[in-house]
């Protein structure tokens, strides 16, 4: 699987910061806020903080030295700049695809910017939330910014679409399974439906919120059931709204 480092190299990865995080200010805002919380709630020791497909891990930078941090991202360039950006964090070059670790070993497990679409493949995501809701530790949270087929023409009709002419296409009937192209080269990625989340967080965890923010969608779980011990019933889902993108 090569699409990411690829796409990733040290050019796209020196432009990240222009494209992908300035001109986001709602959507960090909220992903800052959601963050702060869980950081507060999640159990402490072990206090790990996984992060899947950290790219150059700016969130890490916001909570310097909170939990103990671990990014994951295939790509060497964007590990340089996480790496110079959080020293106190560790990284690791693998593919989410195959990734492991043991149980209960961390409190929290993120992946934001949609990174889990690169897995292009619906059997490929939920196996990695399998894994990661295994690595969570009872009473831990998993917050993924997630990228619903039904929102993505959306971006296209964005402010940030229209000043950059990056766009989405749909590669079938509708965006379950899409590309992207900007000045990276064409992007390809699968995005699951919101209920194919929740059918499997739900009986994990205690409580599920979502907060949108334009096409994207924070998708927070949080209170980790025991393992063996699932909820009888789906996870509390309360809708809220935290309006337009930016
Ligand atoms: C859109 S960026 C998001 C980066 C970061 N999470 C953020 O919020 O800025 C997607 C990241 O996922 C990484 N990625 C894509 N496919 C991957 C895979 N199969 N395994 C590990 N990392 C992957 C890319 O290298 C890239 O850094």
């Amino acid at each position: 699987m090569t699409q990411p480092p690829l796409i990733y190299g040290p050019g796209y990865a020196e432009s990240y910061d222009e494209i992908y995080l300035h001109p986001w200010r709602r959507k960090h805002e909220v992903n800052l806020r959601l963050l702060a919380g869980l950081i507060d709630e999640v159990p402490r020791a072990p206090a790990g903080w996984v992060d899947l497909g950290c790219g150059q891990a700016w969130q890490f930078s916001r909570f310097e030295g909170r939990l103990h941090q671990l990014g994951i991202d295939l790509s060497p360039a964007q590990l340089a700049r996480a790496r110079e950006r959080n020293p106190r964090a560790r990284f690791v070059c693998a593919d989410l695809r195959t990734i492991d670790l043991p149980a209960g070993w961390c409190s929290l497990v993120t992946c934001f910017w949609g990174a889990y679409c690169y897995l292009d493949d619906t059997e490929e995501i939920a196996g990695l939330i399998r894994r990661a809701c295994h690595w969570l530790r009872p009473g831990g949270a998993l917050y993924f910014e997630i990228l619903p087929p039904e929102n993505l023409a959306g971006f296209n009709d964005s402010e940030f679409a229209y000043g950059t002419g990056f766009r989405v296409t749909p590669r079938g009937d509708d965006y379950g399974r899409w590309s992207y192209e900007d000045p990276g080269g064409r992007h390809l990625m699968t995005s699951p439906p919101t209920a194919s989340f929740l059918e499997l967080l739900g009986p994990l965890f205690g409580r599920i919120d979502t907060v949108h923010t334009g096409f994207m969608v924070h998708l927070v779980a949080s209170g980790r059931c025991a393992p063996g011990a699932p909820r009888a019933a789906a996870a509390e889902v309360p809708p809220t709204r935290a309006g337009g993108e930016r």
